[in-house]
């Protein structure tokens, strides 16, 4: 057994273990209800989360209007009914336990008015609220003005420190704690910075005991730090737990609770992570957020790969380096270096007929039916993102554009979380999850893929197993 003490989190003293949020649908309010009744925390995403008609079936998210903008003020409505209604059920099940939070997306468009839209009609149900993937300036502020709890997730001492500096200090009555996400172990999005490589993981410790030490000369020795990322049983951290260095610390579990009764996502994705291997979670830059992500490599993965693989660099004109002409369409030839010439023939005999030219000056080669599906859904765009590079939407621009050409790297993510969150095919859509799912394999809780009831799972984790 180890020594876990409660900590006040969200005003109130829990366990400090926490559901990180996880959209879309792969965090609800009957996961995080579960947890919160384990007088844990518990986090349910609000990307896009469910709400229920009056025979308590989930509606789908089906959008009728023609224009982007009309689709988009309909995927913030619905994401608000869907907020409200995720906050209810967890409140429900949680009995008044534990604390529950709704999770937020920085880089969605609107994210501030799908928060305040729940917020105002959910007093008294949600206590904090988490915020990554992006620079959550206003977090502070918005959460204040509700009386809620906020967490920003962050993933170096540095992006604390520009948050606290330009918004944080003036808001510190409601700052719950600072997430500290490990950008080189978490599922879901990375905040791998331009100063990090992908290639050579730090250990969290030296990283977490920077962040203490602002936070401390800042006055925040109270305000706990909850480490995410790579967080299985908690025997391996029992170093932390109780260190001067590092104080007030709780644990947030990503991919963990997702193999749990309560967790929304299907059982043909429980199987998945139930067999996932070492090694088979890639990091990687495909998402049209432009953020490093990490996530299972399946069908929709292993395309990518591919596809950035038999990427080449053209030249609009042929000069002493690009010499081979390439005709990408009946209207435009592009030049290329004979070194690449056999690459791309072999692609275009494979049947990857279709070039398709990158905002970095390459071109990339993609079958006739994946080209006609990335027409249809940037066609299909709701602007979920405050800037896209698969559609080039962006929601603050006058143009409603980036500027740039649409990226044929990338996908729509908010089609294929969707999907894959509501039932879809675990090989064509991605799956996000930690570099810890391997664990699934051989932990001995899933021993003939047995699925734990969220009490399970905690015990064990009380436990420290
Ligand atoms: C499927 C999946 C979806 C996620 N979605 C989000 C999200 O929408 N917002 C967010 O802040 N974090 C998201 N995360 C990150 C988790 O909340 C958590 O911090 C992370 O998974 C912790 O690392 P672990 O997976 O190693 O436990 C997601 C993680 C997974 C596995
Ligand atoms: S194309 Fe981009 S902005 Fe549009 S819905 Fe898909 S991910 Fe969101």
């Amino acid at each position: 057994m180890l020594n876990l003490k409660p900590i006040l989190i969200s005003g109130k003293e829990v366990l400090p273990l926490v559901e990180g949020g996880k959209g879309i649908n792969a965090s609800d309010g009957r996961s995080s209800g579960a947890w919160a009744h384990e007088n844990c925390v518990g986090t349910f995403s609000g990307v896009s989360p469910d709400f229920y008609d009056e025979k308590g079936n989930v509606v789908a998210e089906i959008f009728t209007s023609k224009t982007r903008a009309e689709r988009h003020q309909e995927m913030i409505d619905m994401a608000i009914k869907g907020g409200i209604a995720q906050a209810q059920v967890a409140h429900e099940i949680s009995n008044g336990n534990g604390r529950i939070h709704m999770n937020m997306l920085w880089e969605m468009a609107d994210s501030q008015a799908v928060l305040e839209g729940v917020l105002s009609k959910a007093k008294g149900l949600i206590n904090g609220i988490t915020c990554g993937a992006g620079m959550p300036y206003h977090l502070g502020e918005l959460a204040t003005k509700f009386g809620v709890y906020y967490y920003p997730i962050i993933s170096s001492a540095r992006a604390f420190n520009i948050l606290w500096k330009r918004a944080y200090n003036r808001f510190t009555e409601f700052l719950g704690g600072v997430v500290y996400e490990d950008p080189w172990l978490a599922g879901g999005h990375n905040g791998l910075s331009n100063a990090e490589n992908p290639e050579q993981p730090e250990t969290p410790y030296n990283r977490i005991v920077e962040l203490r030490r602002l936070m401390n000369s800042y006055g925040l020795q109270a305000i706990p730090i909850i480490l995410a990322g790579g967080i299985w049983k908690l025997k391996d951290w029992e170093d932390y737990i109780d260190n001067p260095e590092i104080g007030n610390i709780a644990f947030q579990f990503g991919t963990r609770p997702m193999i749990t009764k309560e967790s929304p996502v299907s059982e043909a994705w429980k199987k998945v992570m139930l067999q996932v291997k070492k090694g088979d979670v890639i990091l990687q830059r495909f998402s049209p957020t432009g953020f490093f992500s990490s996530a299972i490599k399946n069908t929709f993965l292993e395309k990518l790969i591919e596809r950035k693989n038999g990427e080449i660099a053209y030249n609009e004109i042929s000069d002493a380096e690009f010499t081979e002409p390439l005709v990408i369409n009946e209207h435009k030839t592009v030049f290329i270096k004979s070194c690449d010439k056999e690459k791309a023939m072999n692609q275009i005999n494979a049947g990857l007929s279709e070039i398709r030219e990158t905002p970095d000056k390459t071109v990339v080669f993609m079958t006739p039916e994946d080209w006609k599906q990335m027409k249809e859904d940037r066609k299909n765009c709701v602007g979920c993102l405050s800037q896209c590079q698969f559609s080039t939407w962006s929601a603050t621009s006058p143009t409603k554009s980036t500027g740039k050409i649409p990226d044929p790297r990338t996908y729509c993510i908010h089609k294929t979380l969707y999907e894959v969150g509501h039932g879809g095919s675990v090989k064509d859509h991605l799956l996000f999850a930690g570099h810890q799912v391997y664990r699934f394999a051989t932990d001995p809780l899933y021993r003939n893929g047995c699925i734990p009831s969220v009490k399970e799972l905690i015990d064990k984790i009380k436990n420290g197993d």
